[in-house]
């Protein structure tokens, strides 16, 4: 195992940012075709269409992000943030336009008096929102690869908001399960009640923002009309909301190093702090690989394989709820946590036959709705985006007057030291609210690249069991040698230290009662969950693309000659 970035660490990071990509390659072969992966079909006909209008991987990228922003108002957004991992021209790029916290935020805001979490108020209502990121990411991104115009990249997004689009049966399900919680605190069903299965749904004012935007630029969203109407919206609720117009007017979405190692042959490009989920992703990907061994023979969702990456899992969100942050804020010891000497003696650590107890895998360093889509043009280029709302439907707060609706992305910080979020993860200092300070992530959006050529684009939605999937899949592709769909249609499972020793089941793919029985007998509790991640992923063999979409959402991939 042969890791890159070894020396990478939070200041090493910035000053990589600044002078460009670490490293570089040779230029990206051409592909017999273009490919796209979106968790709707609306997001793969906009990126069909500006990829046949000669646009490349990054054209598309954005058209596919505003065309979800209306399509998929489960995750798609404006009003949220994401990540985004390139490779063009054979060279890795990684841009965070996650949401910050507003200047005004502090770190016992969703604190009562007595010092008690408030759960509802970081996840619903104007308070609950980080200052958007996405229309300046999108806008970074085109300014640096664009070939085409914003215009033209934003027209299908236009088309879909002004003349409709018939709704699928999974997002009325979804509208209709999560609107609960926002009614009396949000104004969600005044914009989404129309939104019916099988219905043409028209959003106007949507329409219109995106007009403006479209015309000027993402300057447009934080410092014109938009910014006034997303800032009036603060103050209606029963807690009003924190940002402001400097915090809008001083939003950036940055460049980053991206998190980059070499696994099986492949050079894995993934997110940085301020996601876990590169970190996260390697350490898994890298202890699987130390104990070969223990792993040697073992059916795939077996209940010793069920054990042993459970094992794994443990030591990685111990270490993720101790050192994990915006890399701004605090030092992260992001090379340490990589460092193939350290993960061997984790790896070693692994019970083979019953779960290591709980209180016992503590943090190792001895001292020092999302949505995601991935895009391949015909030149070699790559673009594997995750961006979100935090919650489906995000914190249900409509910015009345734009027709978007707003992220609840401060949840994703630790409210207080040891308290779960919504995903049930813990964190401490290093995630503690901050103003301006970025919460942590666990999206993923990862390329695998082999001989400088891409081989997968990858990611999912998911929360903490966003990490745990994209490695499953990988390990299925790359381990198991399945074809892509049938590594996606394989069911998943995840564990994450806390509840302890507690293994999820996903709706999709219940546990057989055997296999129930098995985990119990081990030591086990095991609890179904109701989502396991949508995944979208592109492999390329040879020349050849293969987009698939997880049987689990409404995604499609398509390929685009
Ligand atoms: O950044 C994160 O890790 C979370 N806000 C992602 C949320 C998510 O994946 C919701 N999807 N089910």
């Amino acid at each position: 195992m042969r890791l890159l970035s070894k020396s990478w660490t939070a200041p090493a990071l910035l000053a990589a940012a600044l002078i460009g990509p670490v490293q570089a390659a040779p230029r990206s072969a051409p592909l017999t075709a273009g490919a796209v992966a979106s968790p709707d079909r609306y997001g793969a006909q906009a990126a069909r269409e500006v990829l046949q209008a000669g646009g490349n991987a990054v054209d598309a990228a954005v058209a596919t992000g505003f065309a979800l922003a209306v399509t998929y108002p489960d995750a798609g957004n404006l009003g949220g943030g994401g990540f985004m991992t390139l490779y063009v021209d054979g060279k890795p790029y990684f841009l965070d336009y996650r949401e910050t916290a507003p200047a005004a935020a502090s770190a016992g805001m969703y604190l009562d008096a007595k010092g008690a979490p408030i759960v509802e108020r970081s996840l619903v209502g104007p308070l609950a929102a980080g200052v958007p990121g996405t229309v300046r990411g999108l806008a970074e991104a085109h300014r640096r690869f664009g070939r085409l115009s914003w215009a033209r990249d934003m027209a299908p997004a236009i088309r879909f908001a002004e003349q409709g689009f018939v709704v699928p049966l999974q997002l009325d399900a979804f509208r209709q399960s999560e609107r609960g919680p926002f009614i009396g605190v949000a104004n969600f069903d005044r914009y989404f009640d129309a939104m019916r299965t099988g219905r043409l749904f028209r959003q106007p004012e949507l329409a219109a923002t995106l007009q403006r935007i479209a015309k000027g630029g993402d300057a447009e969203f934080y410092t014109g009309k938009t910014a006034d109407l997303l800032v009036a919206q603060m103050a209606r609720g029963p807690h009003p909301g924190l940002i402001s117009r400097a915090d809008l007017a001083g939003y950036k979405a940055l460049w980053r190093a991206p998190l980059v190692g070499d696994w099986r042959g492949y050079r894995v490009i993934t997110a940085p702090p301020p996601s876990s989920g590169g970190i996260a992703l390697m350490q898994l990907l890298i202890m699987k690989q130390d104990d070969a061994a223990l792993f040697h023979g073992v059916a795939l969702n077996s209940p010793q394989y069920i054990h042993l990456v459970s094992e794994i899992e443990k030591r990685v969100f111990a270490d993720r709820a101790e050192y994990l942050g915006d890399p701004d804020f605090v030092k992260v010891p992001g090379a340490a946590l990589i460092d193939p000497t350290y993960l061997a003696k984790r790896a070693a650590q692994v019970d083979p036959v019953k779960p290591s107890a709980t209180t016992g895998v503590t943090p190792g360093l001895e001292k020092p709705q999302t949505t995601h889509f991935s895009i391949v043009d015909r030149w070699g280029n790559a673009v594997s985006n995750t961006y979100t709302l935090n919650g489906t439907f995000g914190a249900g707060v409509v910015v009345e007057g734009a027709g978007f609706l707003l992220n609840d992305e401060m949840d994703d910080f630790s409210v207080k030291p040891g308290a779960p979020n919504q995903f049930g993860v813990v964190g401490g200092a290093a995630n503690a609210i901050a103003p301006f300070k970025r919460p942590l992530s666990s999206m993923t959006p990862t390329i695998l690249t082999r001989d400088g050529h891409v081989a997968m684009v990858i990611g999912t939605p998911g929360g903490s069991r966003i990490f745990t999937s994209v490695f499953q899949v990988l390990e299925n592709v790359y381990d198991f040698n399945l074809p892509l769909a049938a590594a996606l249609a394989k069911p998943r499972f995840h564990h994450q230290l806390f509840p302890e020793n507690t293994v999820y089941s996903e709706p999709y793919a219940p546990f057989s009662k055997s296999l129930q029985d098995a985990l119990k007998r081990r030591g086990y509790r095991t609890e179904a969950q109701d989502f396991n991640g949508d995944i979208a992923a592109i492999e390329i063999n040879g020349q050849t693309p293969t987009p698939t979409a997880d049987p689990r959402g409404r995604g499609v991939g398509m390929v685009v000659k």
